[in-house]
């Protein structure tokens, strides 16, 4: 199953790039050039350079806020899929809790003055070090996802007289229809303890009886980048009917809700899969007063960026194709490479222009798979020094962007009301050398 499982209509790829894969602030300028949150894209460019990274800043904040109207406070940002001290301050502001999956993404909760009760700390191969920062710390939730951490946390308890509050991951042996390399809720997997084979019912058993942990809550999530709202209830029910006769206080059900973006794809609000969730869970016996949670990522930050490069050479290969190559690629968009993923791409001084001419958009990595869109389209007057555009670039680009080539990652701006401000600067040759002994 590729990433095109939220595919419902059909595409014209001559068609300008749809509107709602951009962010919702977008707008035009008076020469039908792309603004986001009032702002020209063009300037915006002049100012920082390209490759950037742009995010509608409103947009941002609505998702936290609509993740908190429909899952109450608990519900916690997955700080892996964007993750900075700006972004940190507004999912908190708007409410959120934080799940951290390793002691840097804790530490950037901490550096944006983030409670750290309010932070879940996860991940299938925690140090011991990065176990005993949390317990200083005093994060809110431990998720345990191994026996080997049960021990290790009991030995840190024991030493330190601290009492973690827990939860225990859990793999309902769901497979979400997504791509294989973000699936977790299968057996197979390296995450969490399965349920059908007992190692879940095990894991609770070993916790209550040395009695050095709390355990408050279960832990699930199934994959990433999941439409089918059927897959979050199959879960819901495996693991309610696991959860109830615990009688603990807590459950997540994780992240993985997806969004579009390529013509033709479409995705659940939060909003309906909140719904569609909780009512799983309660129709599986889960009791109404059990504090029902989720972790979004994508979600919430996904559509609220773009990432603008500038062209800068265009080889058409008669019979062939044509390559359009931009001054980024791989190394601040590595999905395409990782998962297949498809983008769209459109140019910035005519967002809304027809796109007959078929190009290859690639990167400037020296590799054949450094592509950043396989099959884009483009009007026909492209030419070397147009910005191109890539939408719905917020989840899982600068997150995982590298120095490949060491080529330094891109500043990410936030715009809203008619203003920028620059949140991560440019990445300089001299940082990179900043790391030389
Ligand atoms: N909770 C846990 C325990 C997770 O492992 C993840 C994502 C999330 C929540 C958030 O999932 P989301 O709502 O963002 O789907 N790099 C891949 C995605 C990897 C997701 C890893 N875990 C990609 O670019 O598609």
């Amino acid at each position: 199953m590729s990433y095109r499982a939220g595919m419902e209509n059909p595409v014209d790829p001559v068609a300008p790039v749809p509107w709602s894969l951009l962010p919702p602030n977008a707008g035009l300028n008076d020469e039908g050039g792309l603004t986001v949150g009032g702002v020209s894209v063009a300037e915006l460019a002049a100012q920082f350079g390209t490759p950037v990274f742009i995010y509608d800043e409103a947009h941002l904040r609505a998702r936290c806020e609509e993740a908190v109207a429909a899952f109450g406070p608990g519900v916690a940002f997955a700080s892996k899929s964007f993750w900075c001290v700006a972004m940190a301050k507004i999912a908190s502001a708007a409410g959120m809790s934080i799940d951290v999956s390793t002691s840097g993404e804790m530490a950037v909760a901490l550096a944006a003055g983030i409670d750290p009760e309010r932070l879940r700390f996860h991940g299938n191969n925690k140090s011991v070090a990065e176990l005993a920062a949390a317990l200083e710390v005093g994060v809110g939730r431990i998720i345990i996802d191994s026996a080997d951490e049960i021990a290790r946390l009991e030995t840190l308890a024991a030493a330190t007289g601290v009492t973690p509050k827990v939860w225990i991951r859990v793999t309902p042996g769901v497979h979400a229809h997504t791509h294989a390399f973000v699936q977790t809720g299968q057996e197979d997997s390296k995450f969490g303890f399965s349920v059908a084979s007992g190692a879940a019912a095990a894991a609770v058993a070993e916790i209550q009886t040395t009695g050095l942990l709390n355990l408050v809550g279960i832990h699930a999530h199934i994959g990433s980048q999941v439409f089918n709202l059927e897959n979050f209830a199959q879960a819901a029910s495996v693991v309610a009917a696991f959860f109830t006769p615990l009688g603990l206080a807590e459950l997540c059900l994780g992240g993985g809700l997806g969004e579009a973006y390529v013509a033709g794809e479409s995705a659940p609000s939060i909003a309906a899969w909140a719904a569609s969730t909780i009512d799983a869970l309660h129709d599986a016996g889960v009791a109404p007063d059990v504090e029902i949670t989720a972790e979004p990522g994508r979600s919430i930050v996904a559509r609220a960026g773009i990432t603008v490069y500038t062209v800068g050479t265009i080889k058409n290969l008669p019979g062939l194709r044509t390559y359009a190559a931009v001054d980024g690629g791989m190394s601040d968009n590595p999905r395409p490479v990782l998962y297949g993923s498809g983008y769209e791409t459109f140019l910035v001084r005519a967002p809304k222009a027809e796109r007959p001419r078929s190009i290859r958009l690639v990167g400037k990595h020296c590799e054949s798979g450094d592509v950043l869109v396989e099959s884009g389209w483009v009007p026909d007057d492209l030419h070397v020094g147009d910005l191109l555009a890539t939408p719905v670039t917020g989840a899982y680009g600068y997150s995982m962007a590298s120095n490949y080539n060491r080529v330094g990652r891109p500043p990410v701006v936030f715009v809203e009301n008619g203003s920028a401000r620059l949140v991560l600067r440019r990445e300089t040759d001299q940082d990179l050398l900043a790391l030389e002994v």
